[in-house]
């Protein structure tokens, strides 16, 4: 009798590590089928536009779209456990190359490239050559110019790994493009990890030497669904000194320490505390580094209504801290929500502006037969 109840128990406990370990249910395997989705939304220059949607083990989304690489939504829970939208972008993928404002506003969610922020006069020298980019922000070229990495459409590939599922996607910018020299190859994969990050993984090579300085330009808003502007937000930046620049936003070539300024992040204070100090608000590059370094952890951010936290690492030597300021009430984005001042702001992780004609700054230059990397976590959580 006993020898009976324990072949029961035993077949009773085996089969249940076969469910567990092999005969999946009907709902696990619809949530496994739901954590890429891949669909065709339009054409752009051409080629297919494709918006994928990625879920992790916790429910959290991300949408990205081949079209400038762009985080188009990213979703993540409050203190209570509830999802909402947490960036700044479109509810339409078409909106981000029909949009009339877009093309010279804002960059929402895209990769910029193939040199992020600003190179003065839109000029530098690279051995002993002068190049001349476009002058598309006041007298300065921004972002790469006028059809920089966000205004490309970029292969793309869904992948699976250990740590979550992402997206690969790829793009060959051929010498001369937007003026800068080289043949270069780059490759971003967002992984939208299990443990609620975004990572941003970049990869490069050229085949002559040429300035690189390519980054995320997500526009982050904490409060959920974007219901009122960032000034609430508590930032904390860990960085001791900032570039100072001029009134077309370049660099003046000084560091200056931010201790007993406003621009002193490294204990929290909400953005709006002191912003009126600031001429223009946050628009600067926090020095993080003299270049690449390991990945560390270089700004938390707290938004209290919510709850929601968000983390910053990264192993760039810089980070732009820009509160929003030209946002201006001309776009519309996700939910129908006109998007004022300050109602996003950005953490681009970077070299430093104008690094090109500044030779005191960190070199950007990527030579033939070295590599770009880059890698930056987003990680959310609550408090
Ligand atoms: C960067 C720049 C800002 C602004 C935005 C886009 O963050 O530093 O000055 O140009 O991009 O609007």
């Amino acid at each position: 009798m006993k020898i009976r109840t324990l072949v029961m128990q035993m077949s009773v406990l085996g089969l249940s590590l076969l469910m567990i370990s092999g005969c999946k249910t009907k709902q696990q395997k619809s949530t496994e089928a739901m954590k890429i989705k891949k669909e065709v939304v339009g054409v752009s220059d051409g080629k297919e536009v494709i918006l994928y949607t990625l879920r992790n083990a916790n429910g959290m989304t991300v949408k990205i779209t081949n079209y400038g690489a762009i985080v188009t939504e990213l979703t993540a829970p409050d203190k209570t456990g509830k999802f909402e939208n947490v960036v700044l972008g479109f509810d339409r993928t078409d909106s981000y190359w029909k949009e009339p404002y877009i093309s010279n506003c804002c960059y929402l969610g895209a990769i910029v490239g193939r040199y992020g922020n600003r190179i003065a006069k839109g000029k530098f020298v690279q051995n002993g050559k002068d190049y001349v980019l476009a002058i598309n922000n006041g007298p300065n070229s921004l972002h790469g110019g006028i059809k920089g990495f966000d205004k490309v459409v970029w292969d793309s590939e869904p992948f699976e790994n250990t740590d979550g599922q992402g997206v690969k996607l790829s793009y060959l910018s051929r010498d001369m493009e937007e003026g800068y020299p080289g043949n270069l190859s780059v490759t971003v994969y967002y992984t939208l990890m299990n443990d609620n990050s975004l990572k941003i993984d970049y990869d490069g090579s050229i085949d002559q030497a040429c300035p690189v300085n390519i980054t995320h330009h997500g526009y982050f808003n904490l409060t959920g669904n974007a219901k009122t502007n960032i000034l609430g937000h508590e930032m904390q930046i860990l960085a001791d000194r900032y570039t100072v620049v001029d009134s077309t936003l370049i660099p003046t070539g000084e560091l200056r320490p931010v201790a007993g300024t406003p621009m002193d992040f490294n204990q929290p204070h909400p953005i709006g505390e002191r912003i009126e100090q600031v001429t223009g608000g946050y628009d600067h590059n926090y020095v993080l580094s003299d270049g690449i370094m390991p990945i560390r952890k270089i700004a938390r951010i707290k938004e209290p209504v919510s709850g929601r936290v968000m983390e910053v690492f990264t192993t760039e030597p810089g980070v732009q801290f820009y509160s929003g300021n030209f946002l201006n009430g001309v776009l519309t984005g996700s939910g129908n929500v006109q998007y004022n001042d300050h109602w996003g702001f950005c953490l681009e992780t970077q070299h430093f502006p104008d690094s090109p004609n500044q030779p005191l700054f960190p070199s950007a230059v990527l030579e033939p037969g070295a590599r770009y990397k880059h890698t930056t976590v987003y990680r959310f959580g609550i408090e």
